[in-house]
């Protein structure tokens, strides 16, 4: 039985914590799942007016995919980026650590959107790879106030920038389907941002699932 195996359950159990859902019964705030867009992300939390929260729940979310991800590569290896058992090994650990931010076990599986963690697993791949898909999301977030708006965009320019970088590689494929997930779980705020209903950041609260 090959041990880097047991890397996928591991990944799927750190990313089933939920750091909207810990930070905001650390801070004594309300569970996030019950007001705005009922969503537990950084950016509902954000809802609440506190600031602090906010961003601790984006740093642990983003730094279990970053850390699972780094952590599978240092046992896996460095050939991990091309071709071979282990790149596969480690698309796994990627998908599992993603779905668990998703479908958390320790949260009843009612997960987040996955955006934090995306760019923690991201940065965890290649750290230009990182920089280039948070750089998609802060022109898109600046200049359009929306958060769902600038992950998908986000989103959308990452597999593509992997693929510039390094080509088509198993971990492309990958990451496809987390942006394909990622978006999914924005079909909420896709038809609220049709129908102009969508929360520009830091306003208020919308009814997007
Ligand atoms: O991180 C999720 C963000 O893109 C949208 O969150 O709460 O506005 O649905 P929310």
């Amino acid at each position: 039985f090959p041990f880097s195996l047991l890397l996928i359950p591991v990944a799927y159990c750190i990313g089933s914590v939920s750091f909207a859902v810990v930070v905001s019964k650390c801070m004594r705030l309300p569970d996030p799942h019950s007001y705005g867009s009922g969503n537990p992300g950084a950016t509902n939390v954000l809802r609440t007016g506190n600031k602090l929260a906010a961003v601790l729940t984006l740093i642990g979310d983003a730094l279990k995919g970053f850390i699972a991800v780094l952590a599978a590569r240092a046992i896996l290896g460095d050939t991990s980026l091309t071709a071979n058992t282990e790149s596969w090994i480690l698309c796994a650990v990627v998908m599992a650590v993603f779905l668990g931010h998703l479908f958390p076990v320790f949260h009843g599986f009612q997960g987040g959107k996955g955006v934090a963690t995306a760019c923690g697993i991201l940065f965890g791949v290649n750290w230009i790879l990182g920089l280039a898909t948070l750089c998609t999301w802060v022109i898109v977030a600046t200049f359009m106030r929306y958060s769902s708006l600038a992950a998908l965009a986000a989103a959308a320019f990452g597999p593509i920038y992997f693929v510039f970088l390094f080509g088509f590689q198993p971990m492309a494929l990958a990451l496809l389907v987390v942006c394909l997930l990622l978006t999914w779980r924005h079909r909420g705020n896709i038809r609220n941002l049709m129908n102009g209903t969508e929360s520009r950041i830091g306003s208020g609260s919308n009814s997007s699932s």
